[in-house]
């Protein structure tokens, strides 16, 4: 769903971001955390809960890479499950455990600032969406689960396109849906070659860089870098949340 908007936003932004009307998060990593889904068994897996969630992150993103280049496309929530089952057998952990992790996945952790940071956007007038490789089932699940579905004009999932970040197809749903320019659109990204994809692409992009990784060597440049998501409204000009 899109609700277009027209009202400018109201603060002067700083010069890098100037000219931007709608904000637009990644989901996994950057809204949400990914790892609290291994971490809710940290009672049962232990220090194995933390390689879990390593594991299983770093082989679900390399399988839409791959798939991608492959153009051989299985939705995210399939990788999802395919990347678990690899996880779990290199680690050696029972599969019996895959339902319950695969549950705590469409119920990840909000992080705590970023629904407050939604409402001082809107305020402010910009337009809201997410743009993500999960499902639109696996996006819902997620936003319901936070209570923050109402905080979005339109949840966008590659699986319009079929194939995922960071093909450029599916960066151009954005100005497609949101009927703006890309470079009025500021893309939100944790991960940093989302971040640079979306910039090669043409939109505006803010890299929440939380674990201040080095810079990536790939085409594209955030205009800016934030610490969390708490940076954002000052990064546009807003007064501080
Ligand atoms: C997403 C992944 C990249 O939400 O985190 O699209």
């Amino acid at each position: 769903m899109v609700a277009g908007r027209t009202d400018a936003p109201g603060a002067a932004t700083p010069p890098s971001l100037g000219g931007v009307r709608a904000c637009v998060f990644d989901a996994y990593g950057t809204l949400f955390d990914v790892a609290s889904a291994a971490l809710s068994l940290r009672g049962v897996l232990g220090d194995r809960s933390a390689a879990l969630a390593a594991l299983w992150r770093e082989k679900q993103l390399q399988y839409t890479w791959l798939r991608s280049i492959e153009r051989r496309h299985a939705d995210f929530q399939a990788v999802t499950r395919d990347a678990l089952d690899f996880a779990l057998q290199t680690l050696q952990i029972d599969t019996a455990h895959a339902p319950s992790l695969l549950q705590a996945f469409d119920a990840l952790q909000v992080y705590p600032d970023a629904p407050d940071v939604l409402r001082r956007l809107r305020g402010a007038g910009f337009a809201t969406a997410i743009l993500s490789n999960g499902t639109p089932p696996m996006l819902a699940a997620l936003l319901r689960h936070a209570g923050i579905a109402g905080l979005f004009d339109a949840v966008l999932s590659v699986e319009a396109v079929g194939v995922f970040k960071p093909d450029a197809a599916v960066y151009a749903l954005a100005p497609a849906q949101l009927r703006r320019e890309a470079g009025q659109i500021l893309f939100v990204s944790s991960n940093g070659w989302d971040a640079y994809g979306a910039s090669a692409f043409g939109m505006r992009v803010a890299w929440c860089n939380r674990q201040g990784q080095a810079p990536e060597r790939l085409p594209g440049a955030p205009d800016v870098q934030l610490r969390s998501l708490a940076d954002l409204p000052g990064a546009l000009g807003l007064d501080r949340v």
